[in-house]
């Protein structure tokens, strides 16, 4: 559902700043409010996400409501131009609601049942809780849905979790009547014969457990389903009053992306979920400055994850959380170094976010996150670094607004399965022993992801329901769970002209993890010109290595054996009992063409490999470690130019470029950049 056509959002002419605003616990604190308005204006900030978790304060007994205090807060940023984006409360709850009601506790996979307290630890099939819920979000959009200040909908925060209740079960247990009917053709799917795990009935599935079963496969598969869909059918009741009373405002929820990997949150199918929400935002706090991994390569992580959020919804998002200096909750909390904040943000506006916002506007006085980054610290200054790195940003961002919903023009997409993820996860062999359970699936995307990223080629991270036909390049590493619409569509791009590339695991399984009978599948076959015989997997210090061109490359980890069937062979294998064999193949098929990488390589590999398949037309050069990221409108070209190192670098530009930043002209020639600079350029489209 898109309401945005006559919303505040989409009149909206700056860039989102701001952050998650809890007036909440200050409300014994009058001059603290009082300042906070004041500051707010000093760093420029224009958008407060409030009450996310105010449910106490609204409404401090059953149904006994208390919305003086917003109604004042909205008032006071109203009044200094500010936006509201407001939450809906049920990202945590009063104690009076717990003891009521104990069926909004949840229970975990070993089922304990839990105690009140922390957060983001409802039942989604609690009726108890969805009917408080329902009030409140009715109260809300009655009271302040039309209020001009009101920009769009935070509901509940960032969800996630899973309960195993028996009204969870039940609810489970009904999902799967739904999906199969009847329990034999879920014993199919579950390949149940083994060890005696046959179902007679639907009553007696459990969720996956610790204390239970956790061996069959698809149930795991299902159960992750079923807990994604039950949260959506909790975010549909959520929304039902909002959309009722307030059709033009949109809605958004805040996702997550699972820090330090290199992918979104694993717990929902965030693609299912894209569907349900008019704007993706999500919460971005990447480890900067750790002592593992260069800021450059901290960086192409978060370009990941920032591509994945856009291609979500095939528009720009929005950062709805980020931090202005540290957290609380890394391993080692280390604060921003001079520029950083800067750089940070404009990585995430450079991929596509309209708005870079916080958590948290002030720090809370106790609590858990009493240490974590704020814009306002406890000395209330605005003469700390942070906050006058909040202000130069917020000001940075006013001279770049017009870069408000640009576009990112990428050709080339690399495929990323939430599914694929929990079936390889499940995967009892490969990297399954003891010791090595880890297959990498992520790691590997990224790997895939540098190759581009390095050249500044602009990708779109795809789920598997996207149109592959926009782009020229599809990359699709380890699809081991490769279900036969998907392989359909795979060959129809390829057929009809698009390039693709898979590698190692491609096609193991279905869509119910049950293995492909006949081995490599026909259709795969037909497209790749190949046939994968076997896997052979390597200890991590084992070695083999890959001839291509010119080179030879280090293999690891994972070789697969291939019998060519009219591919042409583009790589080989150097050791081993399949020394000289393929490991890297092409096949032209239809107007298109398949390539096939079988093991596990290096960046070098991977850059080589790729090198022939994209151009870059940027009318910057940039050094390593300098990112130039692009996006466009009908009359403009922007580009972000950021130096993702500690070292001064050189670019060098082809064109006259306007400076955004600095608001001048840049002629053609070489330019100096210091240590995690950036320049924002924007070139007139002709
Ligand atoms: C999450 C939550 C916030 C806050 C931050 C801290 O993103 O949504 O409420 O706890 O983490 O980094
Ligand atoms: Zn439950």
């Amino acid at each position: 559902m898109e309401n945005l056509g006559t919303s505040r959002y989409e009149q909206e002419k700056r860039l989102l700043h701001g952050g998650d605003y809890n007036p909440d616990q200050w409300l014994k604190y009058p001059s603290i409010l009082a300042d906070d308005i004041a500051f707010m204006q000093k760093v420029r900030a224009n958008a407060f996400s409030v009450g996310i978790f105010a449910w106490s304060a609204l409404e401090p007994s059953e149904g006994n409501f208390n919305f003086g205090w917003l109604d004042k807060i909205i008032e006071d940023i109203a009044k200094i131009d500010g936006n509201i984006i407001l939450a809906t409360p049920s990202g945590a709850r009063p104690a009076w609601l717990s003891s009521a009601y104990p069926e909004v506790l949840r229970v975990n996979a070993r089922r304990e049942k839990m105690l009140h307290g922390g957060r983001h630890n409802h039942c989604f099939s609690s009726p108890a809780y969805r009917e408080k819920v329902g009030i409140i979000n009715t109260k809300l959009a009655e009271r302040y849905g039309n209020h001009p200040a009101l920009l769009m909908w935070h509901i509940s925060n960032e969800y996630g979790g899973e309960c195993h209740c028996e009204l969870c079960q039940a609810n489970f247990r009904r999902w799967l009547v739904e999906k199969y009917g009847n329990i034999d053709s879920l014993n199919d799917a579950y390949w149940s014969a083994f060890w005696s795990h046959t179902y007679n009935d639907f009553s007696q599935i459990e969720s996956p457990s610790p204390i239970g079963e956790s061996g069959l496969h698809c149930l795991t598969l299902d159960w992750k389903r079923f807990v994604s869909d039950q949260t959506i059918d909790f975010y549909r009741h959520e929304i039902a009053p909002l959309r009722k009373i307030t059709p033009n405002v949109p809605i958004t929820t805040n996702f997550m992306g699972e820090v330090p990997n290199p992918h979104p949150f694993a717990g929902l199918d965030y693609a299912k979920f894209a569907k349900e929400v008019d704007i993706i935002s999500w919460d971005a706090y990447p480890r900067w400055h750790n002592d593992y991994e260069t800021t450059e390569f901290l960086a192409s992580k978060l370009a990941f994850l920032n591509d994945y959020f856009r291609t979500l919804k095939d528009k720009p998002f929005l950062i709805l959380e980020s931090t202005p200096s540290m957290v609380n909750w890394h391993p080692v909390n280390k604060a921003k170094r001079p520029g950083m904040h800067m750089l940070s943000s404009m990585a995430c506006l450079a991929h596509g976010s309209d708005a870079v916002m916080y958590f948290q506007w002030r720090k809370s006085r106790g609590s858990s996150e009493k240490l974590h980054g704020a814009v306002v610290d406890h000395d209330n200054s605005v003469e700390n670094r942070v906050f006058k790195d909040v202000q130069e940003l917020g000001e940075a961002m006013e001279k770049i607004a017009e870069i408000k919903s640009s576009a990112t023009p990428a050709k080339v997409a690399i495929l990323y399965d939430v599914e694929n993820l929990w079936a390889l996860s499940d995967a009892q062999g490969f990297h399954g022993g003891a010791n090595y359970n880890d297959k990498k699936y992520p790691e590997t995307m990224l790997a895939h992801y540098r190759a581009f990223w390095k050249r500044n080629i602009p990708v779109d991270v795809i789920t598997k329901d996207k149109d592959l036909t926009k782009y020229d390049l599809v990359v699709a590493p380890m699809l081991y769970m490769t279900d036969a619409a998907l392989m359909e569509k795979m060959a129809a791009y390829v057929a009809d002209g698009g390039r693709l590339v898979a590698t190692y695991m491609l096609g193991v399984a279905d869509e119910n993890d049950l293995v492909h009978l006949g081995g490599f599948p026909q259709v795969l076959r037909d497209v790749f010109g190949i046939r994968v015989t076997e896997t052979d997997v390597l200890y991590p210090k084992d070695r083999n290595g890959v001839a291509f061109g010119e080179k030879q490359y280090e293999a690891f980890d994972y070789c697969a054996i291939v019998e060519t069937h009219g591919a042409k062979v583009l790589g080989t294998y150097t050791h081993d009992f399949y020394s000289d064999s393929p490991a890297v193949t092409g096949h032209k098929y239809g107007e298109g063409a398949a390539y096939f990488i079988g093991a596990r390589t290096n960046e070098d590999f991977l850059g080589d490999f790729y090198a022939v398949f994209v151009q870059n037309s940027s009318p910057i050069i940039a050094q390593e470690g300098v990112s130039v990221q692009v996006r466009e409108n009908d009359g403009h070209t922007y580009y972000f130019v950021m130096n993702f190192t500690e070292e001064v670098k050189h670019i060098t530009t082809e064109a006259a470029l306007e400076d955004m930043l600095a608001g001048q002209m840049m002629q053609s020639g070489a330019y100096e950049m210091k240590p995690y600079g950036v320049y924002i350029m924007k070139q007139t489209k002709l």
